[in-house]
């Protein structure tokens, strides 16, 4: 394929050199001495390895670059954009060089007679697609995905293990509206082992965020848990690594659907005492601090949530503080039950999970004992309270109650769970979604 790179830095050239052994490269950039050390063969950046396919490709003829935008263009068919993106002091990201390139590029499109497809391949934030496209549109006249494409194609490499990382990322994610662009890179990084992962666009913009924003986590609550554990002479380093052991729980997928708030006997104890026990130790730990905050803010969005339909009257499926389970100590649905009823509604539920004996008209005597605590009308069959509740939140995990959702056309459901596709089911406003 023939390519263009806009912005030869470290991301610029670890691709060109990555991807000129099998395909025509031109990098361009506005740093002229850049330019002239690409077009004698050497990268801009040290990356271990690179220098070797740089030396490759050059031999090959197969790796140039230029300052002029228009050359870069013409003899290309898809171009990278890889300039820097810097963080202002507002937290916001400088996009105005990315802006910069795809007006130029636009401005060649207008004479260009083939299909041409730019990679958005910075870190951006969301909606930049949307901006690049329409900036490309108004310069060129042309129509997206008629006359040219826009994919977002974040980068995930490392500094120090770039080439290696190009080659084998954890994931390869690509977002556009033109399966032909989608298919194209497909084709372009058949070679890569990362599996690679088409998504709308607006997963592929913010995926990155997500990732750093969870890598700093990572490095905050270890270095948390290494101080606590330091104040009480434990070995922090054999915590995490047995920690790390733990693939099921903590290491996996695990926990990390968007869906309500934790709740239950265990978590919201053994967090509070860690916090204690910092707090103790004299350690400051506002990562493990703000858990609990975080969680009262999902309970408050549900509640914020719910009150939106200005019902007077809900139903609830699921009190227990998770699917599967009659444990309802700390289920976070009952503060819910508890603001909705202050706020003046009168609340139906029902939970099939009750002391075990599920779908059925009784509800057991411990859970109705249980349940007078609160301000809740308990109803012994599911049908019962789709009948006669219009808005009904469903604040359980379970692949049947999306059967519900079809059945109860007329019923508006909240899910909490966030297990209702919010494509698929119409009548079901996620709270994570
Ligand atoms: N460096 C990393 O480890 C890394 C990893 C993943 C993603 N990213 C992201 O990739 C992007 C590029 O990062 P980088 O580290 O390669 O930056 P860099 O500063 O090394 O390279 C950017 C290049 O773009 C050039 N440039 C700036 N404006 C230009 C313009 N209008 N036209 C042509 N060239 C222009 C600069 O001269 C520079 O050579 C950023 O959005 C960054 O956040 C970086």
């Amino acid at each position: 394929m023939r390519i263009s790179f806009f912005g030869i830095g470290y991301v610029g050239c670890v691709m060109a050199g990555c991807l000129a052994g099998q395909n025509t490269v031109i990098g361009v950039d506005t740093d002229p001495v850049k330019v002239e050390l690409v077009n004698r063969g050497q990268p801009s950046v040290y990356e271990k390895g690179l220098q070797e396919l740089f030396s490759v490709a050059h031999t090959k003829g197969q790796l140039s670059a230029t300052t002029n935008y228009e050359y870069a263009v013409r003899e290309s068919d898809i171009s990278f954009i890889t300039v820097g993106t810097p963080g202002k002091a507002d937290g916001t990201l400088d996009l105005s060089a990315i802006y910069d390139v795809c007006g130029r590029i636009g401005e060649v499109l207008k004479q260009k007679q083939t299909f041409h497809t730019v990679v958005i391949r910075s870190t951006v934030t969301p909606g930049t697609n949307a901006a690049v496209t329409e900036i490309i549109e108004q310069h060129s006249g042309k129509k997206r995905d008629e006359d040219f494409a826009v994919v977002s194609n974040p980068e995930f490499l490392r500094e120090g293990s770039a080439v290696a990382d190009f080659y084998h990322p954890g994931v390869m994610v690509v977002g556009s509206t033109s399966q032909y662009a989608v298919d194209l890179l497909r084709e372009l990084y058949r070679d890569i082992d990362g599996e690679f992962t088409a998504v709308d666009i607006g997963v592929a913009e913010i995926i990155k965020y997500v990732n750093n924003t969870y890598h700093a986590l990572k490095v905050c609550f270890g270095n948390e848990i290494g101080s606590i554990c330091k104040a009480l002479n434990i070995d922090s380093a054999k915590v995490m690594e047995v920690f790390c052991k733990d693939k099921k729980l903590n290491l996996s997928e695990y926990y990390f659907r968007p869906g309500f708030a934790y709740g239950g006997s265990c978590l919201p104890k053994d967090l509070s005492a860690l916090k204690t026990l910092a707090e103790e130790c004299g350690v400051v730990t506002p990562v493990i601090d703000g858990i609990e905050q975080s969680n009262q803010e999902r309970i408050a969005d549900a509640i914020r949530m719910i009150l939106r339909y200005g019902q007077k009257q809900v139903g609830i499926i699921g009190l227990t503080f998770k699917e599967g389970t009659d444990d309802l100590r700390f289920s976070p649905i009952l503060r819910v039950i508890e603001e909705l009823d202050r706020q003046g509604l009168t609340v139906y539920a029902y939970d099939p999970f009750v002391d075990g004996r599920q779908e059925t008209a009784e509800i057991s005597a411990f859970f109705q004992k249980y349940m007078q605590h609160y301000p809740v009308t308990l109803v012994g069959d599911m049908d019962t309270l789709l009948r006669q509740n219009s808005l009904v939140i469903v604040s359980n995990n379970n692949k049947k109650y999306a059967q519900l959702v079809r059945q109860y056309p007329q019923v508006q459901f909240i899910d909490l769970t966030g297990q209702f596709g919010y494509r698929e089911y119409p009548n079901a406003e996620a709270l994570t979604r």
